[in-house]
């Protein structure tokens, strides 16, 4: 029984844009339902896709224009649909959005309001985001209140790290039945932070917070992912004055006003990983325009280990297949600079077809292997080992959820009627019916829409052989 059939489908109430186009995409095409598409296995994958801004800086660069006093300009804003949730929580508290061609988006802060619990909940679907409103909020109106939170179902995703950040900033935290009411009845003062581990989310919440308390914030353990440094050169551009120390430290000044920003997001590294593996499993050859190598290193030296192969060219990376066996590795996923969880799930498809046992330990999160249920069924040869690999020094004190998943390959895979069930792994799961033999039913993809942008128009365009309706 494929455990992924009881994940609730992500029926959040706001239809964004991006998830209906696609939807409706996928229903014209294969008439099955609207959030499922039918795939012929087999094909490889080819041509040009363009990776848009990162899902994980833009959200967020979106949420620091509400600290601007002037209007904000951000470009290249991925047509997804946590930036729609987070647009509409931008209206929610009178933030006007308007969005212009090619992904460009300004948001015009000049009055924003309070806003009501139920429109809050409305608008907050299926997103981690809106826990990030806490402090600009706090700033603009001295109180905020964030539904509890939604984000793929990769583990218990809690948000103690965020809630201590704030109170040490002087933030009263009232948990309701509805989620969280915040106030700072004295106002925000800068504080001395350390993090029991560098979460990527937990150090944006410092940074959107610190930069307009009063007096100096020491943030220790930070994350310093590349979306981290894109959303502190926003800040900067804003007039706020961080610095980035070594050993993980920031150091943060509080001032008395921002201004909005004027900022192209980051290209996104995930999609780019995406569409690399998606190369390697396919046997096909994909050009991924803006992408970089810089951010991208850890990856590509992945995945030169697999037998992959890739030029690096001015205005993005060429991804293929080489011919000849892949090559088993053993991968420990890490923060930046090492090798992102958000990029396992992906290459762990191309492992299947590799010529041994590869091993993939995974210390971020405590349920990142969901996915491999659905691969089994489709004739690869994955177990998940819940207690992980022996401790070892490490960059990160080990931590007792880890876990290891040992692939062994090649194995032949096999169409299969599949049930997406989060984002990253969703994504897998496409890849894995591209390269099967027969004939695959994908359902729940509008979670993958929620990541990346027009997915159905990519795939189609890489010549993804959908079975059409009639
Ligand atoms: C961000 O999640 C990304 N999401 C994730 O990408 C990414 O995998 C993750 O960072 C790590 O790089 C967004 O930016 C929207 P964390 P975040 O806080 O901020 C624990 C994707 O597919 N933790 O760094 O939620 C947590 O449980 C998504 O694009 C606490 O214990 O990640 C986890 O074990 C998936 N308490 C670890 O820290 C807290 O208060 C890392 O989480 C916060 C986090």
């Amino acid at each position: 029984m494929n455990p992924l059939v009881n994940v609730a489908p992500d029926t959040s109430p706001q239809h964004d844009s991006a998830r209906q186009k696609d939807s409706q995409k996928a229903g014209a095409r294969v008439g099955l339902t609207a959030d499922s598409i039918t795939i012929n296995g087999g094909k490889p994958l080819t041509g040009t896709i363009a990776v848009r801004g990162a899902k994980n800086l833009a959200t967020k660069a979106m949420v620091a224009a509400l600290l601007g006093e002037t209007p904000s300009l951000l470009k290249d804003v991925p047509d997804i649909s946590d930036v729609q949730v987070v647009r509409g929580l931008l209206e929610v508290y009178g933030v006007k959005v308007t969005t212009g061609a090619r992904g460009e988006w300004t948001f015009d802060t000049g009055k924003v309001e309070s806003a009501h619990f139920a429109e809050i909940d409305a608008h907050a679907g299926a997103s981690r985001i809106p826990i990030l409103f806490c402090g600009p909020l706090l700033h603009r109106l001295g109180e905020a209140r964030i539904p509890d939170l939604g984000g793929c179902r990769i583990g218990d995703r809690p948000i103690d790290f965020h809630l201590d950040a704030l109170r040490k900033f002087g933030a009263v935290v009232d948990k309701t039945y509805e989620g969280i009411n915040l106030t700072a009845p004295n106002g925000l003062k800068g504080a001395l932070i350390e993090l029991p581990y560098p979460s990527v989310g937990a150090t944006e919440q410092v940074l959107l917070t610190a930069v307009r308390a009063q007096g100096i914030t020491e943030l220790k353990n930070a994350a310093i992912e590349p979306e981290i440094m894109d959303l502190i050169a926003i800040l900067q551009k804003m007039g706020a004055i961080i610095s980035v120390e070594p050993n993980r430290v920031i150091l943060i000044e509080g001032v008395d006003r921002l201004e909005g920003y004027t900022h192209r997001a980051l290209f996104d590294r995930n999609e780019v990983a995406s569409w690399a593996s998606a190369a390697l499993v396919t046997k096909g050859d994909i050009f991924v325009q803006g992408a970089r190598q810089t951010e991208m290193m850890t990856f590509l030296n992945v995945y030169r280990k697999v037998g992959g192969a890739f030029d690096i060219q001015e205005d993005g990376i060429r991804f293929w297949h080489p011919g000849g066996d892949l090559k088993p590795v053993t991968i420990e996923t890490d923060v930046h600079p090492g090798f992102m969880t958000d990029w396992q799930q992906p290459l762990i498809v191309a492992l299947t077809q590799a010529h041994g046992v590869s091993v993939v330990h995974e210390t971020v999160y405590e349920n990142r292997f969901g996915f491999s249920e659905a691969l089994n069924e489709m004739g690869a040869d994955i177990v998940v080992h819940k207690e992980g690999l022996p401790g070892y020094p490490r960059r990160v004190a080990r931590r007792d959820f880890e876990q290891a998943a040992i692939i062994t390959g090649p194995t032949k895979l096999h169409g299969a009627n599949i049930y997406v069930p989060d984002l990253r792994g969703g994504f897998s799961h496409l890849i894995a019916a591209l390269s099967a033999e027969g004939q695959s039913v994908i359902s729940n993809m509008g979670i993958i829409s929620r990541g990346y942008e027009h997915i159905i128009d990519k795939l189609e365009a890489l010549g993804a052989d959908f079975v059409y309706e009639g």
